[in-house]
């Protein structure tokens, strides 16, 4: 099977974006939640899932069709609910048409289940790819504690384009930890997909990335809907918020200045709940916030507005995201209530500093022309016959690891495969207030450094380090490492460890 070689792909530049009169006006476009995916199949022990990946028109702005990629016609894809211990298969079958019907390149894939610690063979490893016309059986241990999970495509050199066309989902595990909580649950516990978009003047999804450094939508779509409005009852909601975007970063707050409670994270329940009004969100990371209707009066409309995130760009957006309209009192009994601590088991927030038996530093440059970790890329791990590691723990070690950014003027949301991590200071300083939990993806900000402690495990094998920036990750700052068997290779006693 051929692999995508080539270390430059270039992206479409020159068409002109659709004008905002063309847009609807804010909060006129209803709310949805994507569907939940039913199995094909529920085994004695594992649910069997088909997906499909094609290629579909969607009514996205008011009276323009825009091709858009889907998982089973959905978009954003439709959501896959799961219990703890009872693990998925998940096919996906690769229906797209053969190349981008812009952009020329082959439409190949592969998925990756962000926040899942799967086998390296099911992770959805760069060029691991499924060509047109052909299927991979995922499989999904579906073994950690409860979080907010997402899949979305990760095909080698093309995850932006991919992504961008609306292959992305999310994917909820649920335990008994979590379900014993007091935090609203069933149709209180709403999935919201945010991501910006931009459209030619078809109303195409627009790829406008001149230089590989990011896209910039003029348009949020909230669960694939621009600036919808959600009726809320008033009640407590317990929201999931994915930043689904290929490069743009949030700032979220609510028009009342009302503050968030915040009960989870990429990793799934914060031991303790926070209080935050504002909060910073790049691409790929997942918060779990409560919100309090009840306070509000009937008639009354709450906007989760967008401060912005700056960058070396000042790309334009209205500020909106998406609106609550209070139009009743709470139908459903349930009094909500939100713990000041929670228990999850296994959460990464247990691990200290004392524990690491080693620190590793990671650089996030651009260096002639291309963006870079340790001087090297995708490309460099390509041409190594995908030998080449950033770093090697052994199996169960911990690390801390230590990122740093002085790429002028850019922020990376930097993500690592496999594991949680604690993050232990930014600067020197404590981290947000918000990212008291377990994480999988962290923001480097401009001129920080920020360190993280993780430990490595359950599996052994070579996972993915990237910038979730997709644009950044595509071109090229990705590189893997490799977690060993718990003894090293060269030591004789343990020879047969080695593969
Ligand atoms: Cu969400 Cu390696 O990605
Ligand atoms: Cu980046």
């Amino acid at each position: 099977m051929a692999l995508p070689l080539e270390r430059t792909v270039h992206a479409q530049v020159s068409a002109t974006r659709l004008p905002a009169s063309k847009f609807p006006a804010p909060f006129t476009v209803p709310f949805k939640v994507p569907p939940v995916a039913v199995p094909a199949y529920r085994g004695l022990h594992t649910d069997y899932y088909d997906m499909t990946m094609r290629s579909t028109t969607k009514e996205i702005l008011p009276g323009f069709k825009t091709e858009v990629w889907t998982y089973n016609g959905y978009f954003p894809g439709p959501t896959i609910n799961n219990y703890r211990g009872r693990p998925a298969v998940v096919r996906h079958v690769n229906a797209l048409p053969a190349k981008h019907p812009r952009l020329g390149y082959d439409a190949t894939t592969s998925v990756h289940l962000h926040g899942s610690d799967s086998l390296p063979q099911y992770d959805g490893y760069a060029s691991d790819i499924t060509w047109p016309g052909q299927y991979k059986d995922y499989h999904y241990p579906n073994d950690q504690d409860a979080r907010t999970l997402w899949y979305h495509d990760h095909a080698s050199h093309h995850t932006a384009e991919n992504a961008y066309m609306g292959l992305a989902a999310m994917y909820i595990l649920h335990d008994d930890v979590e379900m014993a909580t007091t935090l609203p649950k069933g149709r209180y516990d709403v999935p919201l997909v945010i991501r910006d978009a931009a459209f030619d003047t078809n109303g195409q999804l627009l790829f406008d990335d001149p230089e590989h450094k990011g896209i910039f939508g003029d348009v949020i779509l909230v669960n694939g809907s621009p600036w919808p409005v959600m009726k809320v009852e008033r009640r407590k909601y317990r929201f999931r918020i994915l930043n689904a975007s290929v490069s743009r970063g949030f700032k979220f707050a609510l028009s009342t200045g009302d503050p968030f409670t915040f009960v989870g994270t990429d990793g799934g329940l914060m031991p303790r709940t926070q209080q935050v009004t504002s909060f910073r969100q790049g691409t790929a990371e997942r918060y779990e916030v409560v919100i309090d209707f009840a306070k509000y009066k009937i008639g009354q409309r709450i906007v989760l507005k967008n401060l912005g995130v700056k960058n070396i760009v000042n790309y334009p957006t209205t500020g909106n995201v998406m609106a609550f309209d209070v139009t009743s009192n709470s139908t459903d009994p349930t009094n909500n209530t939100v713990p000041a601590v929670l228990y999850p088991a296994e959460s990464a927030m247990m691990l200290t500093e004392a524990m690491a038996t080693k620190t590793r530093r990671f650089e996030f440059i651009r260096s002639h022309g291309h963006w870079t970790i340790n001087g090297k890329d995708w490309q460099d791990v390509i041409d190594s016959g995908f030998q080449m590691v950033l770093a090697d723990p052994n199996l169960n070690d911990i690390e801390i690891w230590e990122f740093v950014n002085d790429s002028g003027g850019w922020w990376h949301p930097v993500h690592i495969h496999l594991v949680d991590f604690k993050i232990l200071d930014r600067n020197g300083k404590p981290p947000n207030p918000w990212e008291l939990g377990g994480k999988d993806v962290v923001f480097v900000g401009e001129n920080e450094t920020v360190r993280l402690v993780m430990k490595f495990g359950p599996h052994t094998g070579r996972y993915m380090i990237h910038c979730h920036n997709l644009v950044h990750e595509d071109h090229d700052m990705m590189s893997q490492f490799r977690v060993d068997p718990p003894h090293d290779y060269d030591d004789p006693i343990y020879a047969d460890a080695a593969r």
